[in-house]
């Protein structure tokens, strides 16, 4: 199913994905619900292959808003974007998706439509603020999992002022 459209009134920030320049950030909302990632074989068989619960992870932006429970890694949105705002987190931080709701990354990860570690990967809006809404992701995405909303700016800032780890 389609990211929830409400999701910054349904869900909570839950965590807080930090970029090592100080500058980029976004925060991650939870708790998620079980969606398309969690019928997919392709990521079904991945889950197995590495011995990982698949769980609801929430979504990672708030005006660039990715469902990390719809998102079956696809890749087209990484591709599409003309300002690089994503990266498949694994290729930098090859880790269960749950534990990326509070972490920090350098963004030097993969930015290629097929570099994929594999199809537990996820597609991260690490630089979220670097959008100039051309809303190719959000036409492209074949699970409809990215949400892109100029007024959720005001859930950000609403975060960056109140959320504490
Ligand atoms: Fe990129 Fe999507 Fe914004 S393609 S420019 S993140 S609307
Ligand atoms: Fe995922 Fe959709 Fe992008 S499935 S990798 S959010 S195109
Ligand atoms: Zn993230």
């Amino acid at each position: 199913m389609p990211i929830d459209p409400d999701f910054p009134s349904n869900h909570q920030v839950i965590g807080k994905h930090d970029h090592t320049d100080g500058q980029h950030f976004h925060f991650v909302w939870g708790p998620g619900r079980s969606s398309d990632a969690a019928a997919s074989p392709d990521v079904k068989a991945a889950y197995s292959a590495r011995n990982e619960e698949l769980v609801p992870l929430g979504v990672h932006g708030t005006f660039v808003a990715v469902d990390w429970d719809s998102c079956i890694a696809d890749g087209s949105c990484i591709q599409a974007c003309p300002v690089n705002v994503f990266q498949w987190y694994r290729t930098e931080n090859d880790v269960p998706a749950i534990d990326m709701s509070n972490t920090v990354s350098s963004g030097n990860g993969s930015a290629g439509k097929e570099d994929r570690v594999d199809y537990t990967d996820k597609s991260d809006p690490i630089r979220e603020k670097d959008c100039i809404w051309c809303m190719a992701c959000v036409t492209v995405c074949p699970t409809k999992a990215i949400k892109v909303e100029q007024s959720n700016m005001q859930f950000h800032e609403q975060a960056t002022s109140t959320f504490q780890r």
